[in-house]
């Protein structure tokens, strides 16, 4: 969607593949769906050295809502577990530095039960607007699946009446799995800024694994439709759950990235461990997710075990059409490590001049590589191994620009 939103994917931390529906803060007042849990991640967002590398939002999730709208039709949250109101909670956000996002449900009611937007999206997109919300995640549960195409893009054209910038994020394709020939990606991305497109992820392997095995089967479809502005969603990092390896958790770092997916964390930023930490604020492999060219990644090469994954990134030589990238070795197998070897021009890696080569998750530098040499990694099993190599003529330029300079 061309709305000047969201020209690289959006990142932040969401509630729901970590708090649920809990709704219970008698027993869980640490871990139900509240304003002091969305005000608790801010907090984390803000002081913990989120926000400074990027993860600016912070997105309520299902079931904040009362079971019934006011007398005039307008939603309310739920008032003993957010006492203070959204307003109240976007102001906290802004003040911060955090933008805050908000959940309906294009149906009559939400997954959770709770009251969906059928019949009331300008009311609602006006609420939204009043409350200064920055972005919307519309679900699709309870809606007649022909009504997709048009309840959708009606959201769209609401939130862009109220004037106010709001990020829209639609689960519209994500409901339509089981009809992939009614899923026209240039409609969705005309009003869409971002879209699911997947089953629920869930903090485990398994269900990581079966995202990264349907992008891949789908990713000649799935490729062309994203850019700057319109993304496809896999969904939320799962990253910090204790139910996923650092080894997994850096996959799913690593291939979210090369496929330019939103990075919005669901975990528990009060009681994180530093190591998964580390791995949500690895700065190299953030910036290739961030990479201003906004291109989804491939599968290029692909055995049983291991799948290569290129993405063309910054700097780019446009004269003579040369790209930087950015690779990943992914090892599927969940027992054995694998010894990668890929020669660069097999992956596309043709610059005659060669690449500055770098591996982003131990920072180390490897020097120029050209297009005949081998890169060989060692994978750990459900692991990666992920480099980027930038065009080796481009930085001499640049470093000759910047002596100039001088
Ligand atoms: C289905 C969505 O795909 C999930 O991300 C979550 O929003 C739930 N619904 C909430 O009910």
């Amino acid at each position: 969607l061309d709305n000047g939103l969201v020209r690289t994917p959006p990142m932040g931390w969401m509630s729901w593949a970590m708090f649920w529906c809990e709704t219970d803060c008698t027993h869980h007042p640490f871990s139900c769906i509240s304003e002091q849990l969305y005000m608790d991640m801010a907090d984390r967002l803000a002081e913990d050295g989120f926000t400074q590398a990027g993860y600016n939002r912070v997105h309520i999730d299902d079931c904040w809502m009362e079971y019934t709208r006011d007398n005039d039709g307008k939603l309310i949250a739920d008032k003993k577990r957010f006492p203070s109101g959204i307003l109240a909670l976007s102001r906290y956000m802004h003040e911060k530095g955090v933008k805050l996002g908000i959940y309906e449900d294009y149906g009559t009611k939400t997954c959770g039960g709770y009251p969906g937007s059928y019949g009331y999206l300008e009311k609602d997109a006006d609420t939204f607007a009043e409350w200064e919300v920055d972005y919307l995640k519309l679900d699709g549960c309870n809606v007649n699946l022909t009504e997709m195409p048009i309840g959708y893009p009606q959201m769209s054209d609401f939130l862009n009446k109220t004037g106010r910038p709001i990020v829209y994020s639609c689960s519209w394709p994500a409901y339509l799995i089981d009809q992939p020939d009614q899923v026209d990606y240039t409609t969705i991305g005309k009003y869409c800024n971002l879209w699911r497109n997947f089953d629920d992820i869930a903090p485990n392997w398994k269900s990581i694994q079966g995202i990264i095995n349907y992008y891949d089967h789908n990713q000649d479809k799935l490729i062309p439709a994203a850019g700057p502005g319109r993304w496809h969603d896999p969904d939320m990092l799962v990253i910090g759950q204790t139910t996923v390896t650092p080894e997994q958790s850096r996959t799913q770092m690593s291939i979210w990235s090369i496929w330019s997916a939103p990075l919005i964390m669901s975990n528990d930023l009060r009681l994180i461990a530093p190591v998964y930490k580390e791995i949500l604020l690895n700065r190299l492999v953030i910036a290739i997710d961030q990479d201003p060219l906004g291109i989804m990644g491939r599968l290029v090469a692909n055995t049983t075990n291991v799948g290569v994954y290129v993405k063309p990134v910054t700097p780019v030589d446009t004269a003579q059409d040369r790209y930087s990238y950015a690779v990943v070795l992914f090892n599927r197998h969940t027992q054995n490590s694998a010894t990668v070897s890929v020669k660069l021009s097999e992956i596309g890696l043709t610059n005659p001049t060669g690449y500055f080569v770098q591996d982003l998750w131990s920072g180390q530098k490897l020097g120029v590589m050209k297009p005949d040499d081998v890169y060989s990694a060692n994978v750990p099993p459900t692991g990666v191994n992920m480099f980027k190599a930038t065009l080796a003529q481009q930085r001499q330029k640049n470093a000759i620009e910047a002596s100039r300079s001088l």
